[in-house]
């Protein structure tokens, strides 16, 4: 998978090259290349940005290194095109739908902005001949996209065949698609089974994988009743069994038909 990047800041990416995406770009699995923005200004001073048009506080970054940049890193005459992931405040929702989607696709370009954000013309600009996703990592805002990119291209790369050692391990994910789709991750142990006074549940212990898997869920219902209320209401009423029922009953929340699908 190709990953380009274009920032002011391009030291911000030194993390990928530790740990699991280090690896990922030394065998080859992942491409990135990480641009200075400023390479495609022509002034003495490498300016970037400028003031509003119609007035208001902060800066907006300038069309014309922009353009050039999408220019040289995806040219209109070449075949191939990325899609352009531009992070915002007022994008779509990061999710782990959306990472699945990216991850999917053979060549990401994120366009990091700064100050109040990229002149719209660029988004316009770069959509007549390249699809493009404004994406939002939540109702926060950061100083600039960069961080976004690294949260949004770990997310990514972890799902990318090949990244991690063990593709079982992306399945029980919070929010992975499946049977723990819409639930948070209960809780994990390991060994010692006794530390400082404090067991491991006897039942991770008891090797009855079927009872395992029926306390990590209940785990995980009770989990997500008490911290996402909001994901609870979003599952598949038809994917509860009774025991399902039983314990979020327990763990507090409606569980009678109706009131789910409110
Ligand atoms: N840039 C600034 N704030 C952001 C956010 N919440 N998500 C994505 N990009 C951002």
């Amino acid at each position: 998978m190709k990953l380009d990047i274009v920032s002011i800041f391009p030291e911000y990416f030194a993390p990928l090259e530790v740990s699991l995406l280090g690896k990922a770009r030394r065998t080859g699995l992942l491409d990135v290349r990480v641009h200075d923005l400023r390479r495609w200004t022509h002034d003495r001073h490498n300016t970037v940005d400028d003031t509003p048009y119609g007035g208001g506080p902060g800066m907006v970054m300038k069309p014309e290194p922009w353009g050039e940049a999408l220019d040289a890193i995806a040219p209109p005459s070449g075949g191939a095109v990325p899609r352009l992931v531009v992070p915002t405040p007022s994008g779509r929702p990061f999710t782990q739908v959306m990472a699945a989607e990216f991850a999917a696709e053979p060549w990401l370009l994120f366009a990091c902005g700064r100050y109040e954000g990229i002149d719209r013309r660029v988004y316009d600009e770069a959509a007549a001949r390249m699809p493009v996703t404004e994406v939002s990592l939540g109702d926060f805002v950061l100083a600039g996209g960069e961080v976004a990119v690294l949260v949004m291209i770990e997310a990514v790369s972890r799902l990318v065949p090949g990244v991690l050692g063990n593709t079982d391990s992306v399945t029980d994910d919070s929010f992975a698609p499946g049977a723990m789709e819409s639930l948070l991750e209960g809780p994990v142990f390991t060994k010692p089974p006794l530390w400082r006074d404090r067991p491991v549940p006897e039942i991770l212990l008891s090797g009855n994988h079927g009872a395992i898997a029926r306390w990590r869920r209940d785990q995980a219902l009770r989990r997500t009743a008490r911290y996402r209320p909001d994901l609870l209401a979003r599952l598949d009423r038809a994917a509860l069994d009774k025991h399902d029922l039983a314990t979020l009953a327990d763990a507090g929340f409606p569980v009678d038909g109706e009131d789910m699908a409110d």
